[in-house]
């Protein structure tokens, strides 16, 4: 069952993404423990955010739902990924996600380490294994792996360091963000518009809206750790802070983080308004992000 759906997103795409998922989970050839664990980590809730913009971009270049569902499913695996890992107890070490307990409370850091294995995995199978064109399977397999490869160096820089010499804390920070959260947002863009057949400047287009929207995604989310209690947001709060994390709250204070949210989200509305009616409701989906709550 998904998350509340934000109003910029039409349930009817986070019912079509959440059908596909469960598919492809019915489909898995593993052992019943792990597929169980799997399915706990995707399939229970989340705003399906990166899918949507999976098939939302490949609107925006006149491309179909149907070639979009498998990029779109393997980005939400990943992402699914992402957090089972970055819960567990040697990384930011949280109990709740989603309203509920973690993969590794739930089933044992053992199996959350596996499930997540398996879930940064079958992506790659599922494009390889349904995408039919050779040379979009390639170029997803490539956007894939890239997004996938910098969110674990943002993830490391967040949780070890490793920074190029002589960055100020805002470089820092901003090299953290695009990384371990904007990445899979940004080719969470480029996914739709390959799959959807993109031109190269519609994909480049596509490429700055994400952008932007990555990044604002990761301010915002920062913000609400500060700001909103664990029982909305379904995830514990004023973890930052107490981990040493570096924030753009922390750094420059809850008002300009959210100024420098307002001037992502008009940043982001700019690269898609040459779109026109199609990218509509990415412009929506935009602006909800810069005033979300959870
Ligand atoms: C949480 O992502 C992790 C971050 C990158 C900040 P979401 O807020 O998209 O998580 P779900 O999928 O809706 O639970
Ligand atoms: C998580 O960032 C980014 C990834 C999982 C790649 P956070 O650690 O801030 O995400 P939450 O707040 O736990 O969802
Ligand atoms: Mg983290
Ligand atoms: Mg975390
Ligand atoms: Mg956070």
């Amino acid at each position: 069952m998904s998350a509340p759906v934000p109003p910029a997103i039409h349930a009817s795409i986070v019912a079509s993404i959440d059908a596909y998922l469960a598919r492809v989970v019915a489909q898995l050839d593993a052992p019943a423990n792990l597929a169980q664990a799997m399915s706990y980590a995707l399939l229970q809730g989340g705003k399906r955010l990166r899918p949507a913009l999976v098939l939302l971009s490949c609107q925006a270049v006149g491309g179909r739902d149907e070639q979009a569902l498998p990029a779109a499913a393997a980005i939400e695996m990943i992402h699914a990924f992402s957090l089972v890992h970055d819960d567990l107890p040697a990384m930011d070490d949280d109990d709740l996600r989603r309203g509920q307990p973690t993969c590794h409370i739930k089933f044992g850091e053992a199996m959350a380490i596996l499930a997540g294995d398996a879930l940064a995995t079958l992506p790659y199978l599922h494009v390889a294994r349904s995408v039919a064109d050779a040379e979009v399977r390639c170029r997803l397999i490539d956007e894939l792996s890239a997004a996938t490869m910098a969110m674990i160096a943002g993830q490391t820089l967040d949780t070890l360091g490793g920074f190029a010499d002589d960055l100020t804390s805002i470089q820092r920070l901003e090299s953290i963000h695009h990384a371990k959260t904007g990445a899979l947002i940004r080719g969470a863009c480029r996914l739709g518009a390959i799959s959807g057949g993109a031109s190269a400047r519609q994909l480049e287009a596509l490429s700055t809206y994400g952008e932007s929207i990555g990044l604002l995604f990761q301010v915002v989310d920062d913000i609400l750790d500060v700001t909103q209690s664990a029982e909305h947001l379904g995830k514990r709060v004023n973890k930052d802070e107490a981990a040493g994390k570096l924030t753009y709250p922390s750094i420059l204070g809850l008002e300009e983080s959210q100024q420098l949210a307002d001037r992502l989200c008009r940043q982001g509305i700019e690269a898609v308004e040459p779109f026109g009616e199609s990218a509509q409701t990415l412009i929506e989906l935009c602006r909800y992000m810069a005033v979300r709550t959870k």
